[in-house]
């Protein structure tokens, strides 16, 4: 087996909003081996996008401990948690998230330049043409489709190749056609650079493509 690259130990995270506690996630287990496929499968409202929240500490636990490689991210500050962010974690969120007023080329490079990388505009351009945008560059978020934002968040977790993609289900707006070409490019950068997956769906088939299949039922591991 290839070495750890996150570990959650008694992880419980709740959420207190007036007088209501809601426990969302009821101490959970598990890890991700580096260059890992690991699929995470359950109902509506079980607790999937709360567990890649915590992943990639943009929340943090009410008890439980975290680690990423040798670090205990539970025990960071914001900033730290930030640039780990930043250098580790491509996310594509259930709702996108794109920036309004960049264009969809600008909204990929950004990616790269806050990492201080060259050729960003370039990377990125390259990266949207695999995608099947290259007449959308100049586009806003707004002048796409859902589909299309969808890509041009796709492209943007993976492009700066990093350890861990965390992806919440992200074929849930394309077609059939789409689907593929998405999962073969997020599968296909995961296997290349042996990158670590963590991704949330309802679609089985594309689970099956996975190395392993977490259940989650209630905010536990079933
Ligand atoms: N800020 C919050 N305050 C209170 N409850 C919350 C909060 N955020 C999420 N929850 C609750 O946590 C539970 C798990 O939410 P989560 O978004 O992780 O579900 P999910 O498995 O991703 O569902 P879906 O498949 O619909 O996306 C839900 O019941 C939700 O209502
Ligand atoms: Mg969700």
């Amino acid at each position: 087996m290839t070495p750890l690259l996150i570990s959650f130990s008694n992880i419980h995270l709740q959420y207190q909003n007036g007088t209501i506690l809601t426990e969302v996630i009821r101490g959970i287990d598990f890890v991700i081996h580096q260059n890992e496929r690991l699929a995470i499968v359950g109902k509506s409202g079980s607790g999937k996008t709360s567990l890649l929240m915590l992943m990639a500490g943009l929340e943090k636990p009410t008890s439980g401990q975290i680690k990423y490689q040798d670090q205990i991210i539970t025990s960071y500050t914001e900033d730290k948690l930030t640039d780990f962010r930043k250098k580790n974690i491509g996310i594509v969120f259930q709702s996108f998230y794109l920036i309004p007023n960049y264009t969809a080329l600008e909204n990929v490079a950004l990616s790269l330049e806050i990492n201080f990388q060259k050729n960003a505009l370039s990377l990125a351009k390259e990266i949207l043409i695999d995608l099947g945008l290259e007449d959308r560059f100049q586009h806003f978020p707004r002048q796409l489709s859902g589909g299309e934002q969808q890509r041009v968040a796709i492209a943007r977790a993976i492009i700066k190749k990093p350890e861990l993609i965390l992806a919440d289900e992200p074929t849930g707006n394309l077609d059939d056609e789409n689907a593929q070409v998405i999962t073969d490019l997020i599968f296909s950068v995961s296997k290349k650079y042996q990158k670590s997956l963590c991704l949330v769906t309802h679609d089985m088939d594309l689970a099956q493509r996975c190395d392993r299949i977490m259940k989650i039922e209630n905010g536990t591991i079933v």
